[in-house]
């Protein structure tokens, strides 16, 4: 039943070129990384859209699967309450996730780590394409989705990107494994968002990118930046939550936006 998978918002609005209030906000951009040691970016769903992965939210939607809310089908509850479908979810995501390439976004980023002294990467994305753009040290602070873990003694097993389903589905230790993600009501992986938060809190230039900017503690990282006294640079088509604290608002596909940058 096709239409039980079709989750929804594919996330990338209407944007046709930059504004023209861009280009200059784009210059002032340009200006600060000329000069920029330290450079910290955020990242979330979508910087990753351009390459084919659905967001959950943006364009007025939110991200549906087999009539569940996404919130509800990545939640700690259900992982209790029904394991399969839990993995079902995530394996049609590593499913889509096959075709997937890293886009100019995570080109960008990547080449960033010749150009400053020092770029902290926080994502909030499982899907690795950060690192196959050659992205190190990224700090994931959702998990990853080609990893699980036994949920008794904690074991990780590596899933190869192309094992769909995920393998193994029992731990040596005899029990079950998940998805290592972050599901809602979980925490956070210890010490990800500590790394985070000493990166906003110490660096020039913040980028918040493809993210609604909705979820904590994630969403805390470019208020602690723009209270350190960074420029606070935020790339996305629709407005978010930070807008109004942002230093700049560049309003386009990460994809075009950075490697223009
Ligand atoms: P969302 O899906 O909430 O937001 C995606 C954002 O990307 C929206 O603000 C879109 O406007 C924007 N966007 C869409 N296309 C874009 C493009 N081409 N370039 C730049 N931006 C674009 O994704 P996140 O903020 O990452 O958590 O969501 C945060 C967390 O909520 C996720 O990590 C996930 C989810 O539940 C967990 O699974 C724990």
């Amino acid at each position: 039943m096709k239409e039980e998978y079709s989750f929804w918002c594919r996330g990338s609005p209407n944007v046709e070129a930059f504004r023209e209030q861009d280009m200059s906000e784009i210059q002032m951009v340009k200006d600060a990384l000329a000069t920029a040691k330290r450079v910290a970016a955020l990242t979330g769903a979508g910087i990753s859209a351009e390459s084919g992965v659905p967001t959950f939210r943006g364009g007025g939607g939110t991200a549906v699967w087999k009539g569940m809310r996404f919130d509800q089908i990545s939640s700690s509850e259900m992982v209790k309450a029904d394991l399969p479908a839990v993995w079902e979810w995530f394996d049609y995501r590593r499913g889509v996730l096959r075709e997937c390439e890293p886009n100019p976004a995570h080109f960008a980023i990547a080449k960033w780590q010749e150009q400053f002294e020092s770029l902290a990467l926080v994502t909030q994305n499982i899907d690795g394409l950060h690192r196959a753009a050659g992205s190190r040290d990224v700090i994931e602070v959702h998990g990853n989705i080609h990893r699980s873990r036994c949920i008794s003694c904690g074991a990780l097993y590596q899933m190869d990107r192309d094992t769909v389903p995920h393998n193994p589905d029992v731990c040596g230790c005899g029990s079950k494994v998940r998805p290592d993600v972050v599901l809602f009501g979980e925490m956070l992986p210890e010490g990800a968002y500590e790394k985070g938060a000493e990166a906003a809190a110490s660096c020039d230039v913040f980028f918040t990118i493809g993210t609604s900017a909705l979820v904590y503690p994630a969403a805390m990282l470019p208020e602690i930046a723009k209270r350190s006294g960074a420029l606070l640079v935020e790339v996305n088509p629709e407005e978010t939550p930070l807008t109004a604290i942002c230093d700049a608002s560049l309003r386009g596909k990460a994809g075009e936006i950075l490697p223009s940058l």
